[in-house]
């Protein structure tokens, strides 16, 4: 069998499979259904420092090849997940995980990244700066390079973690984004966030989302995700969690031909709860298929030669 291991910033992983920030809330629910152990890691749904209920229902809507979210950084506070959630998490999950950090001011990132710094289960912190589904904060930092360096020179100096920034495709330029970041410290990015998206419905002929747009994610997106993880990973050399739209083995080495070191596994999972385990049992499969013995070397492979 071939080898999966992989390693982000610094942290090894048994694969590079590591389900989405929002797409698997504290691991609870998924972990009745299979032993999450199986996985790389997982990203825990965006925390912001107080409670919030998010956006107003409609707030899922279908895409042709994807689905569109606008849920509004639903979350239970970082207190509580602290004391609550997190608890229950290591019962079920007993590796590294990614604590995804939101916020609507420099400070609020500053300060739910300090309270996730403190947890020993918190492998890296994920700085969510590209939540579309918000006003005043998510993607807000993560459309200039002037504020996206400013949150992560804020939240670098917070951390002993490595501190990986989650990247919006919903720029003109991601690269000059991703190098402002690299620049003000980060350890590593992860991309691609939700594609800014909005549907219509023919019966009432109004938008289908009460927040009127919403992100989108799923199959649609993977050309997209994989482009920018291209760009990026020609313009950095700091490591690189790729993810959008992946839904397969076969996607998992196509990102990492393309330049991530680990993949973000998002929509996928709530079409099937068990994408993720399928996906790592398809692997070794895949990857004798391809000629791939070891995904390491195989991580950029497209940029070379
Ligand atoms: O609306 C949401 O909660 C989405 C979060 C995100 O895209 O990071």
């Amino acid at each position: 069998m071939g080898n999966l291991n992989t390693n982000l910033c610094g942290i090894e992983l048994d694969n590079p499979v590591i389900p989405a920030s929002g797409t698997f809330g504290y691991g609870l629910e998924f972990a009745r259904f299979y032993d999450i152990n199986c996985l790389g890691s997982f990203s825990c749904k965006g925390t912001t420092l107080e409670p919030r209920f998010g956006n107003p229902a409609p707030r899922i809507a279908e895409g042709n090849a994807g689905m569109l979210n606008s849920v509004g950084l639903q979350n239970p506070g970082i207190d509580h997940v602290i004391s609550e959630e997190m608890p229950k998490m290591a019962e079920v999950f007993h590796k590294p995980i990614l604590a995804n950090v939101c916020g609507f001011s420099v400070e609020e990132y500053v300060q739910v990244a300090k309270k996730f710094d403190a947890c020993d289960q918190v492998g890296w912190l994920e700085l969510n700066i590209s939540c579309p589904n918000v006003h005043g904060g998510g993607m807000g930092f993560g459309t200039s390079c002037e504020s996206a360096a400013e949150v992560t020179a804020a939240v670098k100096a917070a951390t002993r973690k490595p501190l990986i920034v989650k990247l919006t495709p919903n720029v003109t330029d991601i690269v000059s984004i991703a190098k402002a970041c690299e620049e003000a410290g980060a350890d590593g990015l992860s991309l691609i966030n939700t594609v800014l998206a909005m549907r219509i419905d023919l019966n009432t002929k109004k938008p289908v989302l009460t927040n009127i747009t919403g992100g989108l994610s799923g199959p649609a997106v993977f050309p997209l995700a994989l482009r920018m993880v291209w760009q990026v990973y020609e313009a950095v050399s700091i490591p690189i969690l790729g993810l959008g739209g992946v839904s397969s083995a076969e996607d998992v080495i196509e990102m990492m031909l393309a330049g991530a070191s680990a993949v973000g596994v998002g929509a996928a999972n709530l079409r099937d709860p068990f994408a993720c385990k399928n996906i790592i049992e398809q692997l070794p499969a895949v990857m004798e298929k391809y000629g791939i013995n070891d995904l390491k070397p195989i991580i950029g492979g497209a940029h070379h030669g």
